[in-house]
């Protein structure tokens, strides 16, 4: 299937397939589209229309740009397997030691660090969002990942598809602040296999938490095994609209990600917040339009869903779509009875 043909985003980051696969990193986050061949190519529908961008709430700047700008970097090596673009659906996280992400040296390449804390763009002809991975040696979902020495120790990133997480996309997309760093209490709602999760984790480190919550037993016993070998990972196989079953097992947060795709979404991160987010804390929200209605346009549904987190004490800060990696789709950010601040 070939890639969508997707013309500028307001941001500054044009899609112009199709060419060869991957993200060329720019600032202001240029996309150039291609084949299925390595990178982030392949599998995509046709989006067409450009409304991607960031949205209204204040922010600025998309795509990959490293923090401090071009500076230094590390030399990497990638490694083989896994990362070839185009969402899955859910499944079994794939990988593992000597599975689809095993090493194998070659072409170097340069890893800078990204504006989001716990965040890196391996740079090359095929940049790519990429989080230090806390299980060396191990893919989850049969991405790919590459290796950094650096005066005698080695460093090993997992590269990040955004067609496989909102989170990446939105990050792709501009979103000015993720609210997820090294030391982040995160609450995660709608955790499916734990891909997402997965980098959530390395993201938020030894010193943070994430508290994944899957509904689903299926896709929950895959987040079970991704949790049993990342010990910041408390996986919870729950219904993210009874907040109370799983309240002994939660404490006050300072983020929610949520990702349920459910109508009620928006009830449901704020019966989660009422319980569990700290004052001033922020919820991160993936909306995907036509789950919450299939025939109002997707704007109208964003705003929709806005209007129904202020009633819960939430102020809306930011907002991104998802295009070119998910169609009608967005990520918003609000915080959580903010004080003092407009
Ligand atoms: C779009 S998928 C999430 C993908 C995941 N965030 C990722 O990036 O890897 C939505 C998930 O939410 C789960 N879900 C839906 N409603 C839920 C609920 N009320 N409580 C818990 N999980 C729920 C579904 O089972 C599904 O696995």
């Amino acid at each position: 299937m070939g890639r969508p043909d997707f013309q500028g985003r307001s941001n500054g980051g044009g899609f112009r397939g199709p060419s060869r696969g991957g993200v060329q990193g720019a600032r202001g986050g240029g996309f150039r589209g291609g084949s299925p061949r390595g990178g982030f190519g392949g599998g995509r529908g046709d989006f067409g229309g450009s409304r991607g961008g960031r949205g209204d709430f204040g922010g600025s700047r998309g795509g990959f740009s490293p923090r401090g700008g071009s500076r230094g970097g590390y030399l990497a090596s990638w490694c083989r397997g896994g990362f070839r673009g185009g969402p899955r659906g859910r499944g079994s996280p794939r990988g593992g030691r000597g599975g689809a992400g095993g090493m194998r040296g070659g072409k170097r390449v340069i890893v800078e660090p990204h504006r989001y804390e716990g965040v890196f763009v391996v740079k090359g002809k095929e940049d790519a969002l990429a989080t230090i991975n806390m299980v060396t040696g191990e893919s989850v979902y049969g991405e790919k990942r590459v290796s950094v020495e650096n005066e005698g120790t080695s460093v090993e990133y997992r590269v990040w598809n955004p067609f496989r997480s909102k989170l990446a996309a939105a990050m792709m997309g501009g979103l000015e602040n993720t609210h997820i760093k090294p030391g982040t209490k995160l609450l995660y709602l709608g955790a499916a296999s734990g891909t997402t999760v997965s980098h959530c984790s390395d993201m938020v480190g030894q010193d943070g938490i994430v508290y994944a919550v899957e509904f689903s037993h299926r896709s929950g016993r895959d987040l079970l095994n991704v949790a049993k070998k990342r010990p910041n990972i408390v996986p919870i196989v729950e219904d993210a609209r009874h907040p109370h079953k799983y309240r002994m097992l939660v404490g006050m947060v300072d983020t929610i990600f949520a990702d349920v795709a459910q109508p009620d979404q928006a009830r449901i991160v704020a019966l989660n917040a009422h319980n569990f987010l700290k004052n001033g804390g922020h919820a991160v929200i993936s909306i995907k339009a036509n789950c919450i209605d299939s025939t109002a346009q997707p704007e109208a549904v964003f705003a929709g869903e806005v209007n129904k987190l202020k009633e819960e004490k939430f102020k809306p800060r930011e907002q991104v779509t998802l295009e070119p990696y998910e169609r009608d789709h967005a990520v918003v950010v609000a915080e959580y009875r903010a004080k003092g601040k407009k």
